[in-house]
């Protein structure tokens, strides 16, 4: 089938604390996003990206890769999920979507080759296992107890399912009016089981200040 992946990028980056939106932040002279849909239009198994923005986006018109005949761009949402919904409005249902965020650049071929490959049903994410000793606290921070964290997991992206069953599962979603932070958390509130594929660590979502070093250092590194 098709692939098709959806760029969300029009949230606001408020754990950045930038002057802009950070995926508009620059990293080696090219913008974060820039650097998202090189990695994914250099990638000759997907088809089409639809690109979801915050409407009137003054930055949008910087990016010196758009107008591209490979890329679609949509009308983001108030949430990062009505931006995946918004995108989805205008994928075939026969299509797979790989949903990738815009602020993960580090995202390598390797990566998106084992991600593709799977057949379950349900769809499948790149996903890192837990590697810190985890605490639960109760609300004034004080520790209630240590999670077993053997099988707990750190959801990346992309994520990667059948359009179809995307768009039913995050309409179910928006309908019971549940906030979610991934796609797989819509397939898995709709009963269904994505598989985890394990995926690079290198692959962070810029967020917060600090990041933005880091993943200058590991697009320097990587041989993507
Ligand atoms: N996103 C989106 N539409 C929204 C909110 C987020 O398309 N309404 C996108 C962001 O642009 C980002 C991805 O979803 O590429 C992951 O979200 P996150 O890291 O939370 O980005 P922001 O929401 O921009 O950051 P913050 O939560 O710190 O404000
Ligand atoms: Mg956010």
């Amino acid at each position: 089938p098709k692939i098709i992946a959806i760029v969300p990028a029009a949230g606001i980056g408020s754990r950045m604390q930038a002057n802009k939106p950070k995926q508009y932040l620059k990293i080696h002279n090219k913008t974060i996003l820039e650097h998202t849909l090189e990695q994914l239009l250099n990638y000759p198994h997907i088809d089409t990206i639809i690109l979801a923005v915050a409407k009137n986006d003054p930055y949008l018109s910087t990016l010196t890769l758009l107008p591209h005949s490979k890329i679609q761009v949509v009308l983001g949402g108030d949430s990062r999920a009505d931006s995946v919904y918004n995108a989805l409005q205008n994928v075939d249902e026969k299509a797979w979507v790989l949903v990738h965020d815009a602020a993960r650049p580090c995202i390598t071929h390797q990566d998106l080759d084992k991600l593709i490959k799977i057949t379950n049903p349900s769809g499948a994410i790149l996903a890192t296992p837990v590697i810190d000793t985890l605490k639960r606290s109760n609300l004034t921070q004080k520790i209630v107890q240590t999670e077993d964290r053997n099988q707990l997991w750190h959801a990346l992206t992309p994520q990667f399912f059948p359009a179809k069953l995307l768009k039913q599962a995050l309409q179910q979603a928006k309908n019971q009016g549940l906030e979610i932070t991934d796609d797989a958390s819509a397939i898995e509130q709709y009963g269904l089981q994505p598989l985890l594929i394990v995926g690079r660590s290198d692959n962070i979502k810029i967020t917060r200040p600090e990041d933005l070093a880091l993943a200058e250092f590991y697009l320097t590194q990587q041989h993507r």
